[in-house]
């Protein structure tokens, strides 16, 4: 058997080497400071933690015998000693205490000594030590190595009590806690990664626990929520209202949600969340995760494209409204020129016709200039069909450049309509542009105003040649155009103001030709 060389072969030592004398009682040397001592200690955190969890397992598997279960350093320093009052003698007598060596020159053949050289499990039952003090003595240790920290747990007891067991119980416990201390670095890097990943994201994290507790929330949460993650922690979700309600339904169905619009009062930044279930390995609900990016630049760039959308339309109707002013300007002069030629009947009647004309220039600059403003969205009842009438009087001019006729007939009896006149306005002129542009050689737009119970339906029909598959493939991206001036923005700024008043839309091109446009608005 392997144990009986290495027995030897220390024995060998001690008598040879250490001068050692078996009858003497052998005694452990205090080499270590107080100080020193810590400073051992503090090289073995955190694995002393949990050695020292598994002393105190192993001392309660072993309740009924007298134990006493000791760890040391790689040099056979003691650092932890646990033991029942049964063994007391022996510590004593022996000067056990934290900070001594087990030294194979001090206290002659010792299982820790053994351990340590071979890197293996050993016992010592009786005379296998060198010394004879130790004949009633069993002891038991296993070498353990994690890192740099190398040491031993070792059990010892009296012989009555011996039993092989004691070494397996060792073993296992010593491959427990390097696996233990595996997991626990493996936890720290994961730990260590989530801190830099979480803390790296512009994206706002929140995860709770099963109960809707928070457990985590990272810096772009605190940021964009204006709350502080030290507050929050352990507290019920509710303490954040703006995710309380979505986070609380995943909670209960256990279904992710995507891309939901929220808006945290504090900070106002308005963001779009996604909330996750989680499951462990289990597949036990444990929690959800969610996450939110902050979108006002998004907006805050969308409104800015609106604008020059906006302003790039004005130039483009510019060229036709001046046109359109051009016609009552010079009736007016002409009309101005004659006056005083005329006998003073007549020259009321001029002066009618000059200022209904001078009121249709008039309403046709305060359209135009309501256009270039930037306004807020507000909804409020609207005269859908005057808002039509307007948009289809200022596109007019622009549609006699491209020789297009609009047509407009609709008489209903309630078209009022919970809208933001501005925002239909852009996409009507959007819509209506396209039709004419669609149409370079000239042609018909018809549109219409289709009055439902609950809604309100508006058709842009015209005879241009319909859109590319590729283009309905893409219907509502951005900076898509197949013009050589266009911008591409039309569409994609008309669809999102269609949907941020809850409407519907579908745009429809016959083979044949002819592009069909329709939105609903809810009434
Ligand atoms: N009524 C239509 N008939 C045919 N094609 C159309 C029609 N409306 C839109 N399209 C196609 O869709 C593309 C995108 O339209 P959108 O209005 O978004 O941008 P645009 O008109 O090219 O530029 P702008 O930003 O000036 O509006 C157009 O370039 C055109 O190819
Ligand atoms: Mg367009």
């Amino acid at each position: 058997m392997k144990f009986d060389a290495y027995i030897q072969k220390s024995k060998e030592n001690c008598a040879n080497i250490h001068g050692l004398k078996p009858e003497e009682i052998p005694f452990l040397k205090v080499s270590l400071a107080t100080e020193q001592l810590e400073a051992r200690k503090r090289q073995f955190e955190p694995i002393r933690v949990i050695i020292q969890q598994f002393m105190k397992k192993i001392l309660a598997y072993t309740s009924e015998t007298p134990t006493l279960v000791v760890a040391t350093d790689g040099e056979g320093y003691v650092l932890d000693i646990h033991g029942d009052k049964k063994i007391n003698e022996i510590v004593e007598g022996l000067g056990i205490t934290k900070g001594v060596r087990f030294a194979e020159k001090d206290v002659g053949t010792n299982s820790v000594s053994l351990a340590l050289t071979y890197g293996e499990p050993v016992q010592l039952i009786g005379n296998d030590h060198y010394h004879h003090f130790f004949e009633e003595m069993a002891c038991f240790s296993a070498p353990f190595s994690y890192g740099d920290a190398k040491g031993t747990i070792s059990l010892m007891t009296t012989k009555e009590y011996a039993s092989h067991f004691y070494l397996g119980l060792l073993s296992s416990a010593v491959d427990t806690i390097e696996r233990e201390m595996k997991v626990q670095l493996q936890n720290e890097r994961f730990h260590l990664m989530n801190q830099v990943l979480m803390g790296a994201t512009p994206l706002g994290i929140v995860m709770t626990n099963q109960f809707g507790e928070i457990q985590e929330m990272n810096e772009s949460a605190e940021r964009i929520t204006g709350l502080l993650e030290s507050e929050l922690k352990g507290k019920n979700i509710r303490v954040i209202p703006e995710l309380e309600f979505l986070i609380w339904q995943v909670l209960e169905d256990k279904r992710k949600l995507e891309n939901k619009e929220v808006i945290f009062l504090q900070s106002e930044k308005a963001c779009l969340l996604d909330v996750t279930p989680l499951f462990d390995r289990l597949n036990q609900f444990i929690g959800v995760f969610a996450q939110f990016r902050d979108m006002q630049s998004y907006y805050d760039l969308q409104k800015r494209v609106i604008q020059s959308e906006k302003l790039s339309a004005i130039g483009k109707l510019g060229a036709g409204f001046a046109h359109e002013i051009r016609n009552p300007l010079t009736s007016i002069i002409g009309l101005t020129q004659l006056m005083d030629e005329l006998p003073h009947e007549k020259q009321r009647e001029y002066r009618q016709i000059i200022l209904s004309e001078l009121e249709r220039m008039r309403h046709l600059v305060d359209q135009f200039v309501m256009l270039g403003k930037a306004q807020a969205s507000q909804r409020k009842p609207e005269n859908l069909e005057k808002l039509i009438q307007d948009t289809v009087c200022l596109m007019k001019s622009y549609a006699r450049v491209h020789q297009v006729n609009l047509h407009y007939q609709t008489a209903i009896s309630d078209p009022n309509v919970s809208i933001d006149a501005s925002q239909i306005k852009q996409v009507l002129i959007n819509f209506i542009k396209n039709a004419i542009e669609a149409q370079p050689d000239g042609g018909n737009v018809q549109i219409s105003l289709h009055p439902d119970t609950t809604s309100m339906t508006v058709k842009i029909i015209d005879e241009g040649p319909g859109m590319s598959q590729q283009i309905v493939d893409q219907l509502g991206t951005p900076f898509i155009s197949t013009k050589e001036d266009g911008l591409g923005m039309g569409l994609a700024i008309s669809l999102d103001l269609i949907k941020a008043h809850d409407g519907t839309y579908t745009i429809h091109s016959k083979e044949s030709g002819g592009t069909t446009v329709e939105f609903t608005l809810p009434v």
